[in-house]
């Protein structure tokens, strides 16, 4: 017995050697891999060389290694040593939202990517990085960036140049920090309104998304002068996420998102694919994948709709980045699914967690001939194509701090998107625009009526939001309400609505609405108002003759039941910092243009409504379009 277990010792204590030398081996031939020799002044620095004689040249001193560290996306969070930077020549960094520099401010934000791009420019080769953000509804996780309405307030107000001029404006802030990549615009169409994602997409119309989408490209792609460098947008999430089935998510926190959208060819090319086909003409470099699945298959290893759909026959020549952890949702190990994913298609992979393993799996791959070198080829090929054509090697990005003017434009540039956002469902009695000119008491009540963080909504400084008004520089509705009406008009505000009953005056406000949520988190089997929204409502119409009620909202709320009991309604959606823009077309400075970028649902069972018809039957509250003038 003892003899036994001696022996069992020395056989695990042999095994564990016998695979400790193959691992040394491993790493050792590997190391030996030959570096290319690189001349004094290569081809591939020289300006005036054609991008893809530059491309071929550099790709010619370029190991394995330095060509898998092109294809990785990092975390910031994740870089232990920013060192590895320089040894490894990632691609890219990111800072996934709410991941910030210790001191979270421009000149925070700054100092930190200089030191990220400083130190990929001082490698071997030279190969500057990306740095990405999700500037969705501007550069939102600096407090004092202007925050714009988020993407379903720009689609209520259907206007391109609008359009345009935010994502121009929101290049300018994110290069001001050295940015050069936002993971924006999205052309998600949502059809299911309890998704916790559709305030991100502009609608669910093809066209109006494909319009709205084009224009944020190019209004992004000219945040710099011609001679410098771009700011990159990039067209997320391909693709069909938003004809994603209730309840087939495959986290187990959430019902939609990360879901099944079911393979329908004739809907992909008449739907899905149509806004991606105009941007690609519009010459956006980048496509986000996305986390959810084309039947049984997540889409990070859909070969035929990344390569075969996108690449070739739409002729796509940028890249392909994956989503948040999104290779390692497809099934199999982290080896198994990062050769299915580069196999399929995806050019660079976001890592937020641990970079290593993957430049040593997909190295195995290679050199196990799992992944054709062709194909790492192709990857490389394509992200050095993206940043030779921005001009990233050629100039040495010292980024501008933001002057004050340039933020004072941007701001009232953000408040004009306010509103023209806003759409009006509902005012028979004629009761806006309100008259400023006579001496009156409005009431005001609701959570979201003083609360910079709900209007701004999610992915605003963290993830999931901010609560409050301590976000530098921004207006709550209040506020702007406050500003805008003038010394006439008194503003009595409570929360919960609690005035004294005896004496009513004829006009409340109730400005009522969703708490922040990104993502899954917001997934939501009944979006409707809260039990303390609800209240504070009914304590006001106990105290006002006639009341308005504005809606702050990421997606159309369930109110069927309580519409009537209004006078007016308006929706202001998640407005951003320029809470005063709701203010303006309340007091009539701007009448009302906007109009519902997606039907408004009547009850649950007509959901999903696609292509504006419910899945029962019966006519939406209100159809797409909507909106009073
Ligand atoms: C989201 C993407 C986002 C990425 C990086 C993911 O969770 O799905 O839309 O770009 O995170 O923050």
């Amino acid at each position: 017995m003892k003899k036994l277990h001696f022996n069992a010792h020395l056989l695990i204590g042999g095994l564990i050697m016998v695979l400790l030398i193959i691992l040394f081996l491993d790493m050792y031939f590997f190391s030996l891999e030959k570096m290319p020799a690189l001349p004094d002044n290569p081809l591939y620095k020289n300006s005036q060389t054609p991008v893809e004689d530059r491309i071929t040249d550099l790709m010619s001193y370029m190991t394995l290694d330095e060509k898998i560290g092109q294809m990785a996306l990092v975390e910031k969070g994740s870089v232990s040593d920013l060192e590895d930077v320089n040894t490894y020549a990632f691609g890219a960094i990111l800072s996934g939202s709410g991941s910030k520099p210790e001191k979270n401010t421009f000149e925070g934000w700054r100092m930190m990517v200089q030191e990220f791009t400083s130190t990929s420019r001082a490698s071997r080769l030279g190969i500057p990085i990306l740095y990405g953000v999700d500037a969705i509804h501007g550069h939102s996780n600096v407090p004092g960036a202007t925050l714009f309405p988020h993407s379903i307030g720009l689609g209520a107000s259907g206007n391109e140049s609008l359009v345009y001029e935010v994502a121009q404006a929101t290049g300018k802030e994110l290069i001001a920090t050295g940015i050069t990549w936002s993971y924006s615009p999205t052309l998600d169409m949502p059809e299911d309104i309890r998704w916790g994602r559709t305030y991100e997409s502009f609608s669910d119309d093809p066209v109006l998304v494909g319009r709205l989408g084009v224009a944020y490209v190019q209004g992004m792609h000219s945040a710099t002068g011609q001679d410098s460098s771009k700011v990159l947008a990039t067209a997320k999430h391909y693709l069909g996420l938003g004809g994603m089935q209730w309840n087939t998510s495959s986290s187990k926190d959430y019902f939609i998102d990360q879901g099944v959208t079911p393979p329908d060819e004739t809907k992909l090319r008449t739907t899905y694919l149509a806004p991606f086909t105009e941007v690609i003409s519009a010459g956006v470099h980048t496509v986000m994948v996305g986390l959810n699945s084309w039947g049984s298959t997540k889409l990070a290893a859909e070969r035929y709709l990344l390569t075969d759909l996108l690449k070739s026959e739409l002729g796509f020549e940028g890249f392909l980045v994956s989503d948040w952890y999104g290779v390692y949702e497809i099934p199999g190990s982290d080896y198994r699914a990062a050769i299915t994913a580069i196999r399929a298609g995806v050019d660079m992979v976001m890592l937020p967690f641990d970079y290593k393993p993957f430049i040593y799996n997909v190295r195995n791959a290679v050199l196990r001939k799992e992944i054709p070198i062709e194909r790492i080829d192709d990857a490389v090929r394509r992200i050095l194509r993206v940043k030779f054509t921005m001009g990233l090697f050629d100039t040495m990005q010292i980024p501008q701090p933001l002057s004050d003017e340039d933020l004072f434009e941007h701001k009232t540039l953000a408040r004009q998107a306010v509103r023209e956002s806003l759409v009006l469902l509902k005012d028979p009695q004629g009761l806006l625009p309100l008259h400023s000119n006579s001496s009156t008491t409005i009431r005001i009540t609701g959570s979201a009526a003083d609360n910079i963080g709900r209007q701004a909504g999610a992915w605003t400084i963290e993830w999931q939001g901010v609560d409050g008004n301590w976000i530098p520089g921004a207006t709550s509705i209040l506020q702007g309400l406050r500003g805008v009406a003038g010394p006439n008009v008194t503003f009595e505000y409570s929360q919960s609505g609690t005035y004294d009953e005896t004496s009513p005056v004829d006009i409340g406000i109730a400005i009522v609405g969703e708490r922040p949520y990104a993502e899954g988190w917001g997934d939501n089997t009944n979006p409707s108002l809260s039990d303390e929204d609800v209240r504070a409502i009914a304590n006001l119409q106990k105290v006002c003759k006639r009341i308005i009620v504005i809606l702050v909202t990421g997606r159309p709320l369930l109110i069927t039941d309580a519409i009537d009991d209004w006078d007016a309604v308006v929706v202001a959606w998640l407005p951003g910092s320029e809470g005063a823009g709701v203010a303006d077309v309340l007091y009539g400075v701007q009448p009302f243009t906007g109009s519902l970028p997606l039907p408004w649902p009547a009850h649950i069972g007509q959901l999903p409504i696609v292509d504006g018809k419910t899945k029962d039957g019966t006519s939406p509250l209100f159809p797409r379009y909507f909106g009073l003038r």
